[in-house]
């Protein structure tokens, strides 16, 4: 399986890649997480990432590109792999096919999260992650058994710097800006699965398996 997940922020692609990887045993690639694992070593990558991130914008395409270029090399893709977050423009995608071509491989499918922008504000600003092992809660909707500390781990639970209110709304307007060209593109290679990302985490991960063929 080498599946792409796109979405605006908040969708619940993360949520789902969890899941989804569990059952089908392939890498779980969220270029989130790759940034925000550097921004907290102070690499610098972490260094020139870090402003974008705190502001809403995207990370220049060239900085994502060589990260992506060196990461789909890695062993655990061979089996397989669901891109949670890349690519988000269309000269990321270009540079996606060309690897991909180049390592001889094929892309499956681009599944589109649909919701809209009045739930993304609800998901993100209730948003909480543990520190440690990156379990994503919500404080409503999915919260922890004990108040601060994360039900898997122990571990420290946080809010993320870019689920303040003003910087979702950056974030949402990027998206529909840079990153919803997308589906065009995919639609246009015959590649995109549409899934209605609206619903509770179960059903939305019902849907998806009958849509991945499980
Ligand atoms: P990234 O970490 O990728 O953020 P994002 O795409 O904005 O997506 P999120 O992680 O915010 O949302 P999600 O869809 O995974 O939702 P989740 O499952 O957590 O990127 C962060 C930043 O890094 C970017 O802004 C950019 O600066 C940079 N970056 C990353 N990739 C880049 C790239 N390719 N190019 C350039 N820059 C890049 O769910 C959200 C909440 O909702 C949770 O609390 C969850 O519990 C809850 N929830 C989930 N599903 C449901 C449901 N069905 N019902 C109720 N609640 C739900």
């Amino acid at each position: 399986m080498r599946v792409i997940f796109i979405g605006p922020p908040g969708a619940g692609k993360g949520t789902q890649a969890a899941k989804v990887v569990e059952r089908w045993g392939v890498a779980h690639i969220s270029t989130g997480d790759i940034l925000r694992a550097n921004v907290k070593k102070g690499t610098p990558l972490g260094l020139k990432a870090k402003e974008y991130m705190n502001a809403g914008q995207l990370v220049p395409d060239e900085v994502i590109i060589a990260m992506m270029k060196d990461r789909l090399r890695e062993a655990d893709c061979a089996d397989g792999f669901i891109l949670d977050g890349f690519p988000r423009t269309v000269p990321q995608a270009e540079a996606l096919d060309a690897l991909m071509k180049e390592l001889q491989l094929d892309l499956d499918s681009a599944l589109l999260f649909q919701v809209d922008d009045d739930t993304v504000v609800e998901r993100l600003s209730g948003r909480r992650v543990c520190r440690k092992c990156g379990a994503i809660y919500h404080a409503t909707f999915h919260p922890t058994a004990v108040e601060g500390v994360c039900d898997v781990c122990g571990g420290e639970i946080y809010q993320r710097e870019d689920d303040r209110e003003s910087v979702i709304r950056q974030r949402l307007a990027v998206y529909h800006e840079q990153t919803a060209p997308l589906i065009d593109y995919y639609r246009g290679q015959s590649r995109l699965l549409e899934v209605d990302a609206a619903g509770s985490s179960d059903s939305v991960l019902a849907v998806l398996e009958s849509t991945l063929g499980a």
